[in-house]
């Protein structure tokens, strides 16, 4: 079993991909579900996902990448997408967690409310929200499918007007990244060197 160290360290972003490689909808779906366990703002869990498999679609999501090969190449594309308005929903998400005694009625009452008086109306907040969970989930998507051998590739280089033209985004649903999932073929560079860590960790 991979460590999420050795996942971490090991997990390089991928561009090229077996293109025959055929990847199950239930592993697709377990790693949503893994993703889908990654923390959110009050447990907003305010995100959705798309995956692309067909070959047509595979065709209009390339385009909409700027012609970006691996997504037909990948065995899948995720469209992670952060959602906004989430609040609007806060209160039946949190009902689950108190009836399983997790967290008492008072705390989830107290949070519906906050998130309400912070989100409402507040654009740049829902946006920056939408922004943190659906980095945060893609990031667990990506270590998770690094444990199932597979590799993936996260991609900002897309047009998002065209992707809500073609693929089934509400007007809540923010494009936040796509992310390219395979069998890696030859070719691909290893993960690239990082900053040292004095240049990026303060210690206080
Ligand atoms: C938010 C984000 C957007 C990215 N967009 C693209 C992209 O559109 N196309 C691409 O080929 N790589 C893209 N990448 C991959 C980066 O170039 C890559 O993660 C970086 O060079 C580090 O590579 P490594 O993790 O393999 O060391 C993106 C990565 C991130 C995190």
């Amino acid at each position: 079993m991979t460590s999420v160290q050795d996942a971490i360290l090991q997990r390089s972003s991928t561009s090229k991909y077996q293109p025959d490689y055929v990847i199950e909808p239930e592993t697709l779906a377990q790693l949503v579900h893994l993703a889908a366990h990654s923390p959110s703002a009050y447990n907003l869990q305010n995100w959705r996902f798309i995956a692309v498999t067909a070959p047509e679609a595979k065709s209009l999501l390339r385009e909409a990448a700027y012609g970006q090969p691996q997504v037909e190449a990948a065995s899948a594309t995720f469209i992670v997408c952060g959602q906004l308005a989430a609040h609007k929903a806060l209160e039946q998400r949190l009902g689950e967690s108190v009836s399983a005694g997790i967290i008492p009625q008072s705390i989830a009452d107290s949070w519906v409310k906050a998130a309400s008086q912070s989100h409402e109306g507040n654009a740049q907040l829902q946006r920056d929200e939408a922004i943190r969970s659906a980095s945060l989930a893609a990031m667990s998507l990506m270590l998770a499918a690094e444990e199932l051998g597979l590799a993936t590739g996260a991609m900002g280089g897309f047009d998002g007007e065209q992707l809500k033209r073609h693929f089934p985004l509400n007007e809540e649903d923010l494009p936040v990244m796509l992310i390219t999932i395979g069998k890696a073929a030859e070719g691909n560079w290893a993960q690239k060197a990082r900053r040292p860590l004095d240049e990026i960790l303060t210690l206080i």
